[in-house]
């Protein structure tokens, strides 16, 4: 039985892998401080397959007894401070958890001589910043606005060059903006569909930075789950870095009608001044992966009736 290690596993893209992995009877063991992650996101998963450590992965000692107890075969790193916003509020702190606690791991990996059959590292399409060229390939250029960026474009480097210097199978991802059930919108830092939606099932008032008219390739997590899969398991995708999104954006602005109108319900907004370092407009060309044989099921329309419907 294969033995996968998720970080931030507790949190919504890693519990919605970790439900897919325990379904395909494998077994998992989950690193993550709840800091976003959410007990509730993965202990009605069987137990006998799943494990949560409620630990940071910027704990080095137990990062390394757990690496090399357990000689994991999959390893899908998604512990992070995800929000640009808090990176930019806390460079520092989220710096030792984007990039050094990856960096560790894979050193760890190396000094021990481990052998995992994949490390997916889970980078991010904030790496390619504002520069006009749309859509975005893996070949575009990289202008990371932000520490959060900074910190996704080199921890990606780090995991692909540990893969050409010293032979770890590693592979990275850049997601575009992801949705979908567990999305926990209890920070103002969260995505901002669960935001909008948490909004209107609560008829709070949504703060909308900037004019909505920036853009987003909105990707939902089922499709996401698809790509993780598919990376993990083709030892042929190896040392490269992936789009993982649908190939088509849309405005704030398009989304809050869309909610709008599903919901008949109006969305209360107050307008505030665009955030520092925010992106205008960001869509993926998923030729890359799309060429491994992935396909996004849910175009947006789809993939918010299926969120509404399923909350
Ligand atoms: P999330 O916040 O739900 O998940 C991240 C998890 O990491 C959380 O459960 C959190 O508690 C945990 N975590 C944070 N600091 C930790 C630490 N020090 N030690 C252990 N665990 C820690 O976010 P998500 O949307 O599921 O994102 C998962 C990954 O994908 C992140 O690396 C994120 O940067 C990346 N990503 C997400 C998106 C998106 O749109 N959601 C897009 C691009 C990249
Ligand atoms: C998101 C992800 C990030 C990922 C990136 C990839 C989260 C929290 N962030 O960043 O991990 O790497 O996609 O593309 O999942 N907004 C509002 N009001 C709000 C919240 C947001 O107007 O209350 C606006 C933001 O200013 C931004 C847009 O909505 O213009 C999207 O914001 P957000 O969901 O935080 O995503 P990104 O910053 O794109």
């Amino acid at each position: 039985m294969d033995k996968y290690l998720i970080t931030g596993g507790a949190g919504f893209i890693g519990s919605n892998l970790a439900a897919r992995v325990v379904a395909a009877s494998s077994y998992v063991q989950i690193v993550d401080d709840l800091s976003m992650g959410k007990m509730e996101n993965i202990d009605y998963l069987d137990k006998e397959r799943l494990t949560l450590h409620k630990e940071s992965i910027t704990n080095y000692e137990f990062m390394r007894e757990l690496l090399v107890h357990e000689k994991f075969d999959y390893i899908v790193l998604l512990g992070a401070v995800a929000s640009v916003a808090d990176s930019v509020e806390n460079p520092n702190k989220t710096h030792q958890v984007n990039q050094e606690a990856n960096i560790n791991l894979f050193e760890t990996i190396r000094k021990n001589n481990l052998k995992p059959k994949k490390i997916l590292f889970a980078s991010s399409a904030a790496v390619y910043g504002n520069n006009p060229e749309l859509p975005k390939k893996e070949s575009s250029p990289i202008e990371p606005l932000t520490p959060y960026a900074i910190d996704k474009f080199a921890s990606e480097r780090y995991a692909l060059t540990y893969g050409r210097l010293y032979g770890l199978p590693t592979v990275a991802t850049r997601f575009f903006n992801v949705y979908g059930p567990k999305q926990n919108p209890a920070s103002p830092y969260a995505g901002v569909l669960s935001i909008i939606l948490n909004c209107l099932k609560e008829n709070n008032q949504f703060k909308l930075y900037g004019d909505g008219s920036q853009k987003r390739d909105f990707t939902y997590v089922e499709d996401v789950v698809d790509a993780i899969l598919l990376l993990l398991h083709n030892a042929h995708l190896v040392n490269d870095v992936y789009n993982v999104a649908t190939g088509n954006s849309v405005s704030l602005n398009e989304v809050i009608g869309i909610f709008e109108k599903r919901l008949h319900q109006q969305l209360k907004v107050e307008k505030l001044p665009e955030r520092q370092g925010d992106i205008k407009f960001s869509e993926a060309d998923i030729s890359k992966i799309t060429a491994a044989s992935f396909k996004a099921k849910y175009a947006i329309s789809a993939g918010l009736e299926k969120y509404i419907s399923g909350e």
